[in-house]
């Protein structure tokens, strides 16, 4: 079962073997740039989650897409960054569109009023999303850079998100029972 939710501080461990399971071509345009596993453990360690929102997306309960939103109220009130991570073997599935998605949600709903995404020329797939969500893109130096001016929430995404954490509950709930094993046969 597929189940999208938002992180807790208590999934970094997860987050990080999602990471460290990126190929490095994969881990070269999540980051814009080369990431050794230390740098990938470092770069988990230092997620302030005051200030960080993330949605994964768990496929038979590993964690396997992530969209993570990166806020500094004090530097861009009002501003956040986004990054996205689908695991090889589940892109092009619609996961990364998935979290998106739900994350766009979010940082409406928290009134994040502008975000910025930013990819490698060359990662069309991401493109394809960002022009999809955010519409058109700005490319400059290798660099392809999306743009959203969110509206303030209401009445409908406040409803869509409590949708959303109501079926990522429910869905967590039957994942676990699919999961368990049978139960012993009671003795006579
Ligand atoms: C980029 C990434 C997040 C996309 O996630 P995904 O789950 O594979 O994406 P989805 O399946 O939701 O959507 C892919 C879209 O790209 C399109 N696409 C696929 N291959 C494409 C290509 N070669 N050229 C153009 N578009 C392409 C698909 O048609 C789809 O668009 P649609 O939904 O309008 O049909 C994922 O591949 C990934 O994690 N890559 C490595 C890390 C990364 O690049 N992160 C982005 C940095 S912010």
């Amino acid at each position: 079962m597929t189940v999208y939710r938002k992180l807790l501080p208590t999934d970094l461990n997860a987050y990080r073997d999602h990471l460290l399971r990126l190929s490095a071509n994969d881990r070269y345009a999540r980051f814009c740039g080369f990431k050794t596993d230390e740098a990938i453990a470092g770069y988990c360690r230092g997620i302030d989650w005051r200030f960080t929102i993330m949605v994964g997306c768990f496929v038979r309960g590993e964690l396997r897409a992530v969209a993570e939103l990166r806020t500094e109220p004090k530097v861009w009130p009002g501003a956040g960054e986004l990054a996205v991570s689908v695991e090889p073997g589940f892109q092009n599935q619609g996961f990364g569109s998935g979290v998106m998605r739900r994350i766009l949600t979010m940082a409406r709903n928290r009134a994040i009023r502008r975000l910025v995404l930013i990819c490698l020329t060359s990662n069309r797939r991401m493109q394809a999303i960002a022009r999809k969500f955010l519409g058109d893109l700005e490319s400059d130096c290798g660099e392809v850079t999306g743009r959203i001016q969110l509206p303030w929430p209401d009445q409908v995404s406040l409803l869509q998100e409590a949708l959303d954490g109501g079926t990522a509950m429910v869905n967590g709930m039957l994942d676990q029972w699919q999961g368990a094993p049978d139960p012993e046969p009671a003795a006579a």
